[in-house]
């Protein structure tokens, strides 16, 4: 299981690498509006603050060949650039040529089954089906990923699934146990869903336990 941090944030991300649990970085235009920097700027910073890591980077232009031509663009900033392109019919055409070309393509704002089959037949490294804006219009969105993780398995596509828009422990143990290979949240939520409140108590009533024992040097 991949963990990508789902931010534009660098500092946030540098926090994180020493846990050895981040693989990977999904960037997008909101994320990046909110940094109030150059965005071409802070994504190089970010690209190579993680060089080891996935990172991914997101079109802002409407028509397919401006598209196409910026996709080009950001995915040679950077070698471990992966560009993210939303999952609209207008845009099929231009993830064919890019995937033929070898471009690393992230697609993201998936919400069917049927969109992340036709995302599949086309090879794209990644598929991004969200779930927290499912849950936005109160309809279960995690079910979404055991069914697509059934479809990718039925067909043998070498697509990965990569969760996400997760808001919260239970989008992410959704993630982990429908076979997602990725999942990305936000850091907020994931320090929140790692600081869990039972092991924080049960440290405490270790700790209270053996002060009672007035051992000060152990071993
Ligand atoms: O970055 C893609 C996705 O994770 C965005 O999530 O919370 O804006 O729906 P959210």
């Amino acid at each position: 299981m991949k963990i990508f941090l789902d931010t534009s944030n660098k500092n946030d991300i540098v926090k994180w690498l020493p846990t050895g649990i981040i693989d990977g970085v999904t960037t997008n235009p909101t994320t990046l509006s909110k940094e109030g920097s150059e965005p071409k700027k802070q994504i190089l910073e970010i690209c190579s603050a993680f060089p080891q890591g996935d990172i991914s980077v997101e079109v802002t232009e409407q028509e397919p060949d401006k598209v196409y031509a910026q996709a080009k663009e950001i995915a040679g900033l950077a070698k471990n650039i992966t560009v993210k392109i939303p999952c609209q019919l207008r845009y099929y055409a231009v993830i064919k040529k890019l995937v033929e070309e070898k471009i690393a393509i992230n697609v993201t704002l998936v919400f069917t089954l049927i969109q992340a089959t036709m995302m599949c037949k086309l090879g794209v490294r990644y598929i991004s089906p969200f779930i927290g804006r499912w849950d936005d219009i109160d309809v279960q969105g995690a079910d979404i990923l055991y069914e697509i993780r059934a479809m990718v398995d039925e067909y043998g596509y070498k697509t990965q699934i990569l969760a996400a828009s997760l808001r919260s422990a239970l989008h992410l143990h959704a993630a982990i146990a429908s076979g997602a290979d990725i999942a990305t949240i936000a850091p907020e939520v994931l320090e929140k869903t790692l600081n869990h409140l039972l092991t924080n108590q049960g440290v405490e009533k270790f700790l209270h336990d053996w002060a009672k024992t007035g051992v000060k040097q152990f071993p």
